[in-house]
């Protein structure tokens, strides 16, 4: 959601700007633009493009038609104002001083809009953002870093930013508040962005910047200063993965290669945490006395993870005999939930970023508890604000719709799961071996489903022209239907729902009539016959079914339903890491045969830093 870039060097600034872009563009916009310093006329050359980055590419010839060596590039989600020219970004002040690209949302904005309005301001775009623009023209006397201040006391909201003063050509200002940015140090040049794909290729040299400080960037280095102003030396991390991890090498699709990565991505998750036979977190600050005392944990999270809440509700639970919540992250901030100092709270996020996510762990640690997050992306907001984080080290997830995030979480999950079961003396030590083993051959099972992925891409073929589509399970099967539901909705646009299959009597069986595709998951061996009989019910009330169960019940499944998807036999809480997996790969067919932008569907971001 937004994505920013900024570049000061030697070289030509914007074909290194819309490269950024390009590496940005899975994050989700609707427009792109950027802003260069173009030091023969002594201004700001700005240029803007609704619609893909290719278009604003085209116009300049991939940047090579514009020329100087210090400009930011933004790609936008709309928020305030539709997507348009004008309401791209860079959003650029009155006397085109000071050009501006934003991500995130200024609270105050239509108060301070008013008061510029007053003070004779004129405005072009409907944005929250060009008032940050017209404020620090308003406030400069000669002096950026003065007037950036200024402004950053009067603004409220979230936001990360890059500013370009055609006053000061030689600099570039970084600003960061609850939206993340990094900064990144090259030979002679100096970088900023949203995340570190959109430099990886020019540094691996980066800096995360904390919430409040403000960077000057200069060719020679970056000074970074705090909200009062006083500078701070900011720690410089190597980030050591390979730039093939944020390339589709060779596949059509990014969601495509990251399915495929999952049994590798699981591998790096959970052989590290394996040590003789155990459980192994490294440097794990809650020891026994802590764990004991847990009288609740509660689960936040968006989207594809809180599904992983919802299997981890199911995992936890039975693995630790303490209660477990499950909330919205977007729900939980304004719930009033209950808690204190004995809950732990459970951040999951792929991002690391979610605001909505982020507000909500916030909020928990004011009322006391204590914060373990499940993350992927290292270094990032919630990993740092968090007591405890376990990474997920999927590696770089692009396509929108998470699929190695989701599965490697859901191993962490069970991995934590089977770390207090040990404490706490809740599991027998057969249980604990069968489900550990079963954790260490996962990758290797799962290359087994990904192997059959012809017979679901067949099926794809048979229910892809089916515009409403149910997903109905009980249990884990349930939470697993979740899952493929939004995987299904959010890339191939087709109306989906998930059910738990105990309430199709109450409302849902009224939507089956001929020809309805039902996706019926009978994974759960304990639930095996309540999910035949559901299928029963409807087929009878002529339903398709297409059937998701285990190697060995496929034959009595098969006897009823129209079409039967197997996966390998494991122990219980690992059947949702499988099952998703072919529910993966039949939403991504299906998105395909309808021809759909599968990894930029529309309206959706990867990283959604607002709320
Ligand atoms: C967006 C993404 C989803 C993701 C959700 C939560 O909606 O498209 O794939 O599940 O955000 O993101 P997080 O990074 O917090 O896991």
């Amino acid at each position: 959601m937004c994505g920013i870039v900024g570049f000061i060097g030697e070289e030509q600034a914007a074909p290194i700007l819309l490269d950024g872009l390009a590496r940005l563009e899975y994050r989700g916009y609707d427009s792109a633009g950027v802003a260069v310093y173009d030091r023969e006329n002594n201004a700001l050359s700005v240029h803007k493009a609704k619609g893909r980055l290719k278009v604003l590419s085209d116009l300049l010839q991939g940047g090579a038609a514009v020329e100087g060596t210090i400009g930011i590039g933004h790609t936008r989600w709309a928020t305030h104002g539709a997507p348009s020219d004008v309401n791209s970004h860079p959003q650029v002040s009155q006397r085109g001083k000071i050009a501006v690209v934003h991500n995130g949302i200024i609270e105050n904005y239509a108060e301070l809009k008013a008061f510029l309005l007053a003070n004779g301001v004129e405005f072009r775009s409907e944005t929250d953002t060009e008032v940050i623009a017209q404020l620090i023209e308003y406030f400069y006397r000669g002096d950026i870093l003065t007037a950036v201040n200024r402004v950053l006391h009067r603004i409220q909201g979230a936001y990360a930013l890059g500013i370009l003063c055609v006053d000061t050509p030689d600099q570039l200002i970084a600003v960061r508040k609850d939206s993340p940015l990094i900064l990144g140090y090259g030979d002679g040049c100096s970088f900023l962005a949203s995340d570190v794909t959109a430099i990886i290729r020019h540094t691996r040299e980066i800096s995360y910047m904390e919430d409040g400080e403000v960077a000057v960037l200069t060719r020679t280095g970056i000074q970074c200063y705090d909200h009062l102003m006083q500078p701070v030396q900011k720690e410089v991390v190597r980030v050591d993965w390979e730039i093939d991890a944020a390339e589709k090498g060779g596949y059509e699709h990014f969601m495509f290669k990251e399915i495929m990565e999952q049994p590798d991505a699981l591998r790096r998750c959970i052989s590290p945490r394996i040590r003789d036979g155990e459980v192994f977190f490294e440097d794990f600050v809650f020891d026994a006395d802590y764990i004991r005392n847990i009288d609740r944990i509660f689960i936040v999270a968006c989207g594809s993870s809180y599904h992983v809440g919802m299997v981890g509700k199911y995992t936890l639970e039975r693995l630790t005999r303490k209660p477990v919540e499950v909330s919205l992250a977007s729900e939980f901030r304004y719930m009033d939930p209950i808690i204190d100092e004995r809950t732990l709270v459970v951040v999951i996020s792929q991002s690391g970023e979610t605001l909505d996510t982020m507000a909500a762990l916030r909020e928990a640690r004011r009322l006391g508890a204590k914060i373990l997050s499940i993350v992927n992306v290292v270094g990032s907001s919630i990993a740092r604000e968090s007591d405890q984080v376990l990474y997920t080290w999927a590696g770089p997830e692009i396509a929108v719709a998470t699929t190695k995030g989701y599965t490697t979480q859901l191993a962490m999950v069970d991995l934590l799961g089977l770390y207090f079961a040990r404490v706490l003396g809740t599991i027998q030590p057969e249980e604990y071996r069968e489900v550990l083993t079963g954790l260490s051959e996962l990758p290797e099972k799962m290359e087994r489903v990904l192997q059959d992925r012809d017979g679901v891409q067949y099926l794809a073929s048979q229910y892809f022209n089916h515009r409403s589509i149910f997903f109905v399970g009980r249990n884990l099967d349930y939470a697993l239907g979740l899952e493929g539901s939004l995987k299904l909705k959010e890339i191939s646009y087709i109306h989906s729902e998930a059910y738990a299959s105990g309430e199709l009597k109450h409302g849902t069986i009224s939507l089956i009539e001929d020809g309805t595709l039902v996706v019926a998951l009978g994974t759960y061996g304990k639930l095996f016959e309540k999910a035949m009989s559901n299928v029963v019910e409807v087929k009878s009330r002529g339903a398709d079914v297409l059937a998701l169960t285990t190697e060995s019940r496929r034959e009595e499944m098969a006897r009823t339903a129209n079409a039967v998807i197997t996966i390998p036999d494991v122990s219980d809480i690992l059947l949702p890491s499988l099952g998703v997996v072919p529910l993966q790969l039949f939403a991504y067919y299906v998105a395909l045969m309808n021809g759909c932008d599968i990894d930029k569907p529309r309206n959706l971001a990867k990283s959604v830093t607002v709320e």
